[in-house]
This record gives structure tokens, sequence and C-alpha cells, in this order.
């Protein structure tokens, strides 16, 4: 299976993508951000990729479509991509772009959301994998990872455990979609030839 990585920073995920290829290969990676750390890992994989800013959604929506329509991927993985996709975008790739958030969806899609989860004094916290479709943060969820939060825990210190959490689950995913072992059809999702209606949790 051939995969394109969207991002725009650090690029962590990326670089666990890189490090667990297995039943897939990363073929390309895009980012909006010409300074992202995460082109001088993919460089560092001889993985190919493409700077394409943001400023103008349309513009970098229809570079990225034309980009998208050479490579032809399998999977469109957004890791760490910081930038909202539109409706008619996403629409080019039902159930083949998925994402990686740094929450227990569907608790706090959108930004900080390790302080929203400290600021609601909730106990247990995650990050969640999930197919993206015309909404923020909202498309079907197929897999978690959960972390305990302590009473000494900051922003700072629930994004760095949880960190490591995101490589794993999201390697994890990618290789078990490229495998087959998890697939939507019909509307559904399915791990192991089960239909699966809770994220399937790692
Ligand atoms: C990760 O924590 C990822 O879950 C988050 O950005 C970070 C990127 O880190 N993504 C989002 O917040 C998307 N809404 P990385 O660049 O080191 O992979």
């Amino acid at each position: 299976m051939r995969v394109v990585v969207f991002i725009s920073g650090r690029g962590s995920n990326l670089q666990a993508l890189l490090e667990h290829q297995k039943n897939y290969t990363v073929c390309h990676v895009i980012s909006n951000r010409a300074r992202a750390n995460g082109l001088s890992i993919a460089k560092s994989y001889a993985v190919p990729s493409t700077v394409i800013p943001w400023r103008d959604t349309a513009q970098a929506e229809a570079k990225a479509l034309a980009l998208l329509k050479v490579l032809n991927p399998d999977l469109i993985v957004l890791a760490g991509f910081m930038r909202v996709l539109s409706a008619s975008f996403v629409a080019n790739f039902p159930f083949k772009i998925i994402n990686i958030h740094p929450s227990l969806l569907p608790l706090y899609p959108g930004l900080n959301t390790h302080q929203r989860a400290l600021n609601d004094h909730q106990t247990k916290h995650g990050a969640t994998v999930h197919y993206v479709d015309q909404h923020l943060d909202r498309g079907h969820s197929i897999s978690q990872s959960h972390i305990n939060i302590t009473a000494q825990d900051t922003a700072e210190t629930l994004a760095a455990r949880l960190l490591s959490k995101e490589h794993t689950l999201l390697t994890t995913t990618v290789n078990k979609i490229a495998c087959g072992e998890i697939y939507w059809q019909d509307n559904q999702l399915f791990y192991n030839n089960q239909l699966i209606t809770q994220p399937i949790v790692w």
C-alpha cells in the first residue's frame, strides 16, 4: 500500500510511520510549511516531499489534488497536519484519508486538547485515529489509545506522555489498514472481519 503523509511541523508521527513501514510504503510527504522539521526526516529516509503553502485554501488544495492524482496513493495520512481540508477536497478520497488527533474523540475536537481535558478535570485522556470527512475531527473513529491523568499533569506532560502512544497507535492502525485487517465496507468499520461499533483500543 502506498501512503502519502501530510505534515505541518515536528514530524514525530511521520518518523514513526517511516520506522514502522511493514505493510505500506510512505511514497511522498506534503507539508504546508517549508520549515517543517518533518521535511528533514523525509529527506533522511529518501522520501520525496513537496511544500504547498496553504495561504489560499482553494489554490493549495488544487495543487495537492493535482499531485495526488499523479501519486495515486492508497491512503493519505494526516500526521500533525494543522490545516482543515475542505468538503470538496475530502470528497475525492472517501475513507482514504485518516488523521491522528490528540484527544479521545468525540471529546475535544480542534486545538488545545490537553489543556481542555485538564480544565474539565478529566481522569482519562488519549488520542484517536479517525477517517477524515467534511467535519473537523468528526469522521468515524477507528482506534484510540488511553492515558491516565494525574494531579501533577500539565498540558506539556500530557502531550509528552501521549506522543509515544500516538506513534504506536498510528503505525499499528496504518499497518492494519494496509494489510486489510481494518476496512470500511457498507458504511461500517470492520476489524478482522468483525463489525466494530467502538474504536479499537491499543
Ligand atoms: C500530534 O500530537 C498530533 O496528534 C497533533 O499534532 C501533533 C503533531 O506532532 N495533531 C493535531 O492536533 C491535529 N488536529 P508531530 O508533528 O510530531 O507528529
